[in-house]
């Protein structure tokens, strides 16, 4: 076993007499790709929150690659290489898609000070905000503007923002809400492709079970704040309490329906 990249010990969020996140414990190995599921309300934004430094526990610890990081602000937590995607949309409209990469690209580097001249480093920046680009698949839709690409295409370029600082471990909340079935299909392709590459570690939020199952190492089931079970894929399909917890609110939404 190698030292886990995150170690979440007793993690609890209360907001008055809520508990939105309740004595959670997970550990993720580096390189592992770990969905959280839960229906609405079940505490997953809550999680994340905490994780990258939005939110201070009420109780518990959150250690990064042996650091203790618990109530950090996000922009230490981020430097430390923890870096989210958000549920909206968090691009500048009226830039560019690979100006919205380079501004990312460049905030990197300013915090990493390296000594090349003016022009040399504006050239790397450039490289760098297109390699990330060609990563997404979104290189041919570089000089447009943010604002005039699809709605998928703007959630991979917030993708390559959110790469653009080098994370050693990416949060992605719900990285296709809104997508249309086709840019699922193809986000879940290349989250897998970037994960593949041994370079990052993935803690990602989803409701589309198609989406965690092709993802996930494993998975952290999350009901009303609580942990209702950590499993891979196809120990999660096979656990009656999950699968109950779950078809009965197909059910449930299907009869409302
Ligand atoms: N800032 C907040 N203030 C008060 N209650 C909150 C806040 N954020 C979330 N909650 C509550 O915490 C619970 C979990 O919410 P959330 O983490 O958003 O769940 P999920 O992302 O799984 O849908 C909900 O009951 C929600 O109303
Ligand atoms: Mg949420």
């Amino acid at each position: 076993m190698t030292d886990p990249i995150l170690k979440i010990s007793n993690l609890t969020k209360r907001f008055g007499g809520n508990t939105a996140v309740s004595d959670i414990n997970l550990e993720i190995q580096p390189q592992e790709t770990v969905a959280i599921i839960g229906p609405n309300g079940a505490g997953k934004t809550t999680f994340y929150n905490m994780v990258s430094g939005r939110m201070t526990p009420t109780e518990g610890k959150i250690e990064l690659e042996g650091q203790d990081i618990t109530g950090l602000p996000p922009h230490k937590i981020s430097r430390m290489g923890v870096s989210r995607s958000f549920q909206i949309n968090n691009i500048f409209p009226e830039m560019t898609v690979q100006e919205n990469v380079e501004v990312a690209v460049t905030a990197f580097h300013g915090h990493s000070r390296k000594l090349f001249n003016f022009a040399s480093r504006n050239k790397a920046v450039q490289e760098e905000a297109r390699e990330l680009l060609a990563k997404l698949q979104i290189l041919e839709l570089a000089d447009r503007r943010a604002e005039v690409i699809s709605y998928g295409d703007k959630r991979l370029l917030e993708i390559a923002v959110v790469l653009a600082t080098r994370p050693h471990l990416v949060l992605l909340d719900e990285p296709t809400a809104g997508m249309t079935p086709d840019e699922t299909k193809r986000t879940t392709s290349l989250i897998r492709q970037l994960a593949d590459t041994g370079e990052y570690t993935f803690l990602i939020t989803e409701h589309d079970m198609d989406v965690v199952f092709g993802l996930a190492d494993r998975i952290l089931v999350m009901h009303r704040g609580e942990n209702l079970f950590v499993g891979t894929p196809d120990e999660v399909k096979a656990h009656p309490e999950v699968r109950r917890a779950y078809l009965g609110e197909e059910e449930e939404e299907e009869a409302s329906a």
